[in-house]
């Protein structure tokens, strides 16, 4: 059961043969200008969901935890995610405001990671984001909370046939 289990896992296909070209050299020195290249090409390639991303949060002791969110806009502030603070995320973030998103767009064999310090939005703009949610009916949630992580790295991944895989980073080395 596990030796099948196993090759059936190593069985697998990876990544379209069709794959997207990405020349860092190319690539402009604005990630954020990056990402949104990426993420219409996404739409275009019809990519679902491509606004989910894992979130990884960490307890106080470094004890790591992930979950799939949806990234809600990015600005000055930073990459936005919305969620209860009471949640266990919520509450590792509140004891360890850190954390690390990841974007993963199989049919273009495309990840991107995202990683830094998290900061609380306004009351006022989680509020207006807990109403914009599908089927919000008018009431309210104050233990909702929209965070914002400030990249301190990312990186851009892009997958070749050949194997030599592509990572273009941006921050510290
Ligand atoms: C694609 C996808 C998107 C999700 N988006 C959100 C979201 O934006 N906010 C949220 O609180 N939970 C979202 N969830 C649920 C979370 O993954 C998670 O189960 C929940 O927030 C509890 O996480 P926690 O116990 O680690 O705090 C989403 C789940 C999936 C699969």
């Amino acid at each position: 059961m596990s030796e099948s289990f196993r090759i059936l896992l190593g069985s697998l296909p990876d990544f379209p043969d069709e794959l997207p070209d990405f020349d860092p050299e190319l690539a402009p020195a604005d990630p954020v200008e990056l990402f949104r290249q990426w993420f219409a090409e996404a739409l275009a390639a019809g990519v679902p969901q491509p606004n989910a991303c894992s979130v990884a949060t960490a307890d106080e002791i470094g004890r790591p935890s992930s979950r799939m969110l949806i990234l809600k806009d990015i600005d000055d502030d930073g990459w936005h995610f919305a969620t209860s603070r009471n949640s266990r995320k919520g509450r590792e973030l509140g004891a360890n405001p850190h954390a690390a998103l990841n974007f993963f767009w199989q049919q273009q064999g495309r990840q991107v990671r995202v990683a830094g310090d998290v900061v609380a939005l306004s009351a006022e703009a989680s509020a207006a984001d807990w109403d914009a949610r599908p089927g919000a009916d008018g009431s309210q949630n104050p233990g909702w909370q929209l965070y914002a992580v400030r990249p301190r790295e990312l990186e851009f991944w892009q997958a070749r046939q050949d194997r030599r895989h592509i990572r273009h980073r941006y921050g510290p080395r």
